[in-house]
């Protein structure tokens, strides 16, 4: 592939770009995860020599052999493209485009863990050539780009920042499990740290984003966009998790009061649940490390958080108060992962929901059809399924679409007479599991 952005003559450094600019373009994606890897997929599809480092040669195996354990791509589409799968960095070398698909975790005291990010950086330096564009699309907090990664990367590397490689960043929106909103489809925010640099960036990006390019004045504003999405998401849900905890002690079913609600035109629509995963349940505690490091206390941000990950507690509370007490109770959770449709169970909120259980004495199985049952034992939980019933209560708390699609009565059937069937997000039909004699509660 090749790009036709002509070289800016006035530019001391045309040199190098008039270079790069006018051959056939080489892209390394670093880091193949949710993010790099249908990213990958999209640069080869429009023809672009696409490479993908990842330190994880279990990954590099599993891609090369056609398969997708994150199931955003089909083996179909694995096919149709020509990717050069490595965990060899020296494929860096080969890059005109460098762009990192890095995890941005936070540690167990909700800080931010830029380990990943620092290392890939690390990598990227050691393998970096002169008149490379690297691209970050990890959600940071602003700064980490130019002021965390740039230096790494110029330590490394011994060439200078600005003049012999360039930053940009261009945050990834996509939702893992969402075949609808793909990263093609999806408006993407460019930005580089000189006009070159976003030229560059916005054209390369534009010519796989059918949904186009939104031009951010500078690396900072990108990053704080990408952050602001996430944490307004969970602000939203933070508020009617706090308005369902209210219904709850009133004794009214949220989900009547959010339909009553909903009718008025600007009524956000919002559910309750479980804020788990490594975007939205994360993200914003970047923004409350930004603001700590800046001397500022965040108040909303940071209240937000604190309700939604009061939540599992929660609902612990609320079926042990049910079912009169925990010991000896023996309760079937489906759903472990942290959304619906995905396999993915890190940060998983219905985890802690079944620890939050056994710690007040519940005997706890677990289903999930994303997840074999040596992968629930391996997360340290003991396997069960509505076929091992009768329960004295089961737990709807991921909603995928296997339990969507299943009887009511499948359900029932499998809860002991005066037992619990606890429906998270409000799908199934409260009236009728109450009128088959057993008691229903929903958040
Ligand atoms: N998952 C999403 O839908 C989503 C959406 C928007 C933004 N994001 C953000 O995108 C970033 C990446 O997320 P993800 O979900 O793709 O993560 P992921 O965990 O699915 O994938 C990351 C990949 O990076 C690899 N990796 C880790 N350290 C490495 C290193 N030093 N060198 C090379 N490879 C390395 C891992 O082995 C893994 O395969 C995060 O900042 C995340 O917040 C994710």
């Amino acid at each position: 592939m090749t790009l036709s952005t002509s070289p800016i003559v006035e530019d001391p450094r045309r040199f190098t770009y008039t270079l790069f600019m006018s051959a056939t373009q080489s892209i390394c994606i670093i880091g193949l995860g949710y993010v790099g890897l249908p990213l990958a997929h999209a640069f080869a599809t429009a023809g672009y020599a696409v490479s993908g480092f990842d330190i994880s040669t279990s990954r590099i195996e599993e891609l090369s052999a056609g398969r997708d354990g994150t199931l955003e791509l089909s083996a179909t589409q694995l096919k149709e493209v020509n990717i050069r799968y490595s965990s060899d960095p020296a494929v860096i070398k080969d890059a005109d485009f460098v762009i990192l698909a890095i995890p941005t975790p936070i540690d167990d005291q909700n800080n931010p863990d830029l380990t990943p990010v620092i290392k890939a950086s690390q990598t990227v330096g050691k393998n970096l050539k002169k008149g490379t564009i690297v691209i970050y699309e990890s959600t940071v907090y602003p700064g980490v780009t130019e002021e965390l990664c740039g230096k790494i990367l110029e330590e490394q590397s011994g060439l200078v920042c600005g003049t012999d490689f360039t930053l940009a960043y261009s945050p990834e929106r996509i939702n893992p499990g969402d075949k609808e909103h793909t990263v093609t489809k999806i408006v993407k925010i460019v930005s580089g740290q000189d006009q070159r640099t976003l030229d560059a960036v916005a054209e390369l990006y534009g010519s796989i984003i059918k949904a186009g390019v939104h031009r951010a004045p500078s690396i900072k504003v990108a990053e704080m966009a990408k952050a602001i999405e996430n944490a307004q998401r969970d602000i939203n849900i933070a508020f009617i998790n706090e308005v369902a905890m209210l219904c709850g002690k009133i004794g009214i079913p949220t989900k009547d009061v959010l339909e009553a609600a909903g009718t008025k035109w600007n009524f956000l629509r919002f559910s309750p649940g479980l804020v788990g995963g490594h975007c939205i349940g994360v993200d914003p505690y970047y923004l409350v490390e930004k603001a700590k490091q800046l001397g500022m206390q965040t108040h909303v941000i940071a209240a937000g958080r604190g309700v939604n990950d009061g939540i599992p507690a929660y609902i612990a509370d609320s079926i042990v108060e049910k079912l009169g007490g925990a010991k000896g109770k023996r309760v079937l959770v489906l759903g472990l992962t942290f959304k619906e449709d995905i396999p993915d169970t890190r940060n998983s909120k219905a985890q802690v929901v079944v620890k939050e259980l056994i710690r007040r004495g519940a005997e706890v199985e677990v289903h999930d059809p994303f997840l074999a049952p040596e992968a629930i034992k391996k997360l340290g939980f003991v396997p069960g399924s509505l076929e091992q019933g009768l329960f004295d209560a089961i737990l709807l708390l991921v909603t995928h679409t296997q339990y969507r699609e299943m009887p009511l009565q499948s359900f029932v059937d499998a809860t002991k007479d005066g037992g619990l069937i606890y429906d998270l997000k409000s799908i199934l039909d409260g009236r009728k599991i109450e009128a088959s004699g057993k008691a229903y509660l929903a958040l």
